[in-house]
């Protein structure tokens, strides 16, 4: 029961939880994103040194944020809170990181869903445009963004519904989808005439490329990817029963994140090494290389190219969900609002973000704050500072003040089931994860060029550890 009498919301099945943490992890991050960054920091040495991360510190972090999650039985903040007020202002930062990355990735939705329906409407039919017609689709003031309040609607819509019944109903039949679809698509790449070079660049490692700027990367993106360091895997962690694995749960989470990310990338390189387009394209990757793909394929393209992007909308709903969920769940369990309450005013504040965020790559480009548009400050704000430094806190969390026997009767659920690597995870976030992440983090904060950014940045996260403790 909570403060309001009502109980907590729990998953109605083992499965649905899965479909709706994996849902929650698959996201533009994965199908977006990481071709991308794949392609900008040289390939498949990228790809290992974020293996790497993955496996052995993001892992060991979503079974921390799942045991503290059900342990207490609250979302972010209230789950720090439970043990100490002090510890108030972590969970605030994850909220906070849930509203910042609702300020953009709804706008990056809502082009999901044009580009399925332009994928029929003539964007294939004059290759050589596609790029101009990208930037002034995104630069448009008014056409994203009503395929952006489409998307907001979607997802408003899932989560207003609750737990069980929206958030993981759609994440059952959501997530099945998106592999059979990217399956498809990346089939139809790797039987082309040249694909094997988008192979070997994804999975023969040149090390020549290394710079201290891919380990950033790597980590930056292994977090994003994984829905780390703000909480939504403690808020998911929450509504799970005491019978369930929860470091099982967490492999099987991330296998299916990374089998996603790595998926994409085969749907993507080898179809754009056969037709001889540029790896390293950026952002716009998605949205102008692979419809300058399908293009290619005659008949089938359109098709497929919409298959694609309903793809990413279906990755990208389900994790939003999981973002605004995020912020609802803080609000019921320590404002005592009602679902419906929390969702509609919580979303009322995204959408001006949103609105903003949109503007920021068009007609407001002038408008900066900081040196950065609207899009890019909610972005570098979470990627670079806000993710991180709630990975490390969580650990530090874990590690040093949580008592080691409550982990452990958490994660074996009171002796019943083996965790047999207890001991490995422990000394990992206790030790080996705060101090790697700490390293890296620093580094890339110091690496922000706008360096306004970066102090306002870390000027919120002291006010934040000030004033939290009366939250
Ligand atoms: N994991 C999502 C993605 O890869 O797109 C993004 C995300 C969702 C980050 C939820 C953080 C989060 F709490």
């Amino acid at each position: 029961m909570d403060q309001t009498g009502q109980k907590r919301e729990n998953w109605g099945s083992r499965f649905g939880f899965i479909m709706a943490a994996a849902g929650s992890a698959v996201g533009l991050g994965n199908i977006w994103r990481f071709p991308y960054l794949t392609g900008m920091n040289g390939g498949s040495a990228f790809i290992l040194i974020y293996l790497f991360f993955v496996f052995v510190i993001c892992l060991s972090v979503m079974i921390a944020e799942f045991t503290v999650g059900r342990n207490s039985g609250k979302a972010a903040v209230g789950a720090y809170k439970s043990k100490s007020r002090n510890w108030t202002f972590a969970g605030v930062i994850g909220v906070l990181s849930g509203f910042l990355i609702m300020g953009f990735y709804p706008v990056v939705g809502g082009w999901a869903l044009a580009y399925v329906v332009k994928s029929f409407t003539g964007l294939l039919a004059a290759p050589e445009a596609i790029g101009d017609s990208f930037g002034a689709f995104i630069g448009n003031p008014v056409e994203p963004l009503i395929w952006m309040a489409l998307f907001l609607a979607m997802n408003i819509f899932i989560v207003s519904r609750g737990v069980a019944k929206g958030i993981e109903t759609a994440g059952k039949i959501l997530m099945p989808m998106l592999f059979v679809i990217l399956l498809l698509i990346a089939a139809r790449g790797l039987t082309l005439e040249g694909a094997s070079k988008g192979v070997e660049f994804l999975f023969k490692p040149d090390f020549s490329v290394v710079t201290g700027q891919t380990f950033l990367a790597a980590l930056g993106q292994a977090f994003f990817s994984l829905s780390l360091g703000m909480g939504c895997m403690i808020t998911y962690g929450s509504y799970l029963n005491k019978s369930e694995n929860l470091a099982q749960n967490a492999a099987i989470v991330t296998v299916m994140d990374t089998s996603a990310a790595l998926l994409a990338g085969l749907a993507m390189f080898p179809a754009m090494f056969a037709f001889g387009f540029e790896p390293a394209a950026g952002p716009g990757l998605v949205f102008v290389v692979v419809p300058s793909i399908f293009a290619q394929m005659g008949a089938l393209g359109p098709i497929l190219s919409a298959f694609f992007f309903v793809a990413l909308v279906v990755a990208a709903l389900t994790s939003s969900v999981s973002l605004l969920e995020v912020v609802v769940a803080y609000l019921m369990d320590e404002r005592s609002w009602t679902r419906k309450k929390a969702v509609y005013i919580s979303s009322a504040i995204m959408v001006a973000m949103c609105i903003m965020a949109s503007l920021s790559l068009g007609v407001m480009s002038g408008v900066t704050f900081l040196g950065v548009g609207a899009f890019d400050f909610f972005d570098i704000l979470t990627d670079k500072i806000f993710l991180a430094i709630g990975g490390l806190l969580l650990a530090v969390f874990t590690g040093w003040f949580v008592d080691k026997e409550v982990l452990r009767q958490e994660l074996t659920n009171g002796g019943t089931v083996s965790f047999a690597l207890f001991e490995v995870w422990h000394g990992l976030i206790k030790y080996v994860i705060p101090v790697v992440i700490a390293v890296i983090a620093v580094t890339g904060i110091m690496s922000i060029s706008q360096k306004g950014l970066m102090i306002f940045g870390l000027a919120v996260i002291a006010v934040l550890a000030l004033v939290s403790k009366k939250l």
